[in-house]
């Protein structure tokens, strides 16, 4: 599982990093027919501006302190924006983490930023996990984990600044590092009761909708949730994410599978539920992230 995911990003920055060479190498022959000066410099810096007026997609704005554990670290002259969802960490169940760099005096993504990431569990000592390079197209990236077992755990966080086109190596101008303790609980059961009302829903997730996106029960209700999530073509991230404001309810959906959650209905009322995991992609709109959201109706 882990392994598919690190080889997927590499797949896709790979993908990407083809496109923007080719796209830049279209930019260099055009400005050297349209002008008579050299433009490298300049190309650079137009393709590192964020992409029209849109605002950063910080952690604040794709996720709610109900669904996720959200942090800002400043490293100036940057910003390490960092939501970890759920907001409780469980052992044994996937932790999704977003990281968003940004410049600091200009809030603007940190374009092309370099990861490396380990964990370590904090009793034994035992270094767990690394991804020794995710790269951030823009100033983002996410990685899924699951920490075996409950306790503290050290989560340390190298990132850096690419100058030029992206290699996938870190080998950055700018490195920062931080330490984010994370303290995972234990698992617990939580058997259905007998007799219990199990409400099946099925919902199709694609880009950049979920079908329906009106989900009613009624109060007492066990509501099990089957996420059908579409494989769309878009590049630039590996899935959606599921969470009910005012729930404690909060799931990573990776492209082209079929996951079931189950919980209990025992609040009446109406909640939004939204996409918790950043899912636009610069060739279309950043705020399709944003609109994919619904209404959960527990009638009393
Ligand atoms: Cu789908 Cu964010």
């Amino acid at each position: 599982m882990l392994k598919h995911y690190t080889i997927n990003i590499s797949l896709i920055h790979i993908a990407v990093g083809i496109s923007m060479a080719v796209f830049g190498v279209a930019l260099l022959f055009f400005a050297g027919i349209f002008s008579l000066a050299p433009q490298s410099t300049h190309i650079h810096q137009a393709m590192a501006q964020p992409v029209g007026d849109f605002p950063i997609p910080d952690a604040m704005r794709m996720f709610t302190n109900n669904t996720a554990l959200i942090k800002r670290f400043s490293l100036d002259p940057y910003i390490l924006d960092m939501a970890i969802l759920p907001k409780s960490v469980v052992a044994g169940q996937s932790a999704l983490f977003v990281l968003n760099a940004f410049h600091k005096p200009t809030m603007t993504w940190l374009w092309h930023t370099d990861y490396s990431i380990y964990i370590t569990d904090v009793k034994t000592g035992q270094k767990l996990v690394v991804f020794p390079n995710l790269h951030g197209h823009g100033g983002m990236v996410q990685f899924e984990y699951k920490f075996p077992s409950a306790g503290p755990y050290n989560v340390g966080i190298i990132f850096g600044q690419q100058t030029g086109s992206p290699n996938f190596i870190v080998e950055p101008k700018v490195i920062r590092q931080i330490n984010i303790p994370v303290n995972v609980a234990a698992a617990q059961s939580s058997p259905i009761p007998k007799g219990a009302h199990v409400e099946v829903i099925p919902i199709k997730v694609q880009s950049w909708k979920f079908t329906p996106n009106i989900i009613t029960v009624k109060r007492g209700d066990i509501v099990r949730l089957v996420f059908t999530t579409a494989q769309d073509e878009v590049e630039l991230y590996n899935g959606h994410g599921f969470g009910i404001e005012g729930y404690n309810v909060n799931v990573f959906l990776l492209k082209g599978t079929q996951q079931t959650i189950d919980f209990v209905a025992d609040k009446p009322g109406t909640y939004t539920f939204r996409c918790t995991s950043f899912c636009s992609s610069p060739e279309a709109a950043l705020e399709n992230h944003f609109n994919m959201t619904g209404k959960f109706i527990v009638q009393a």
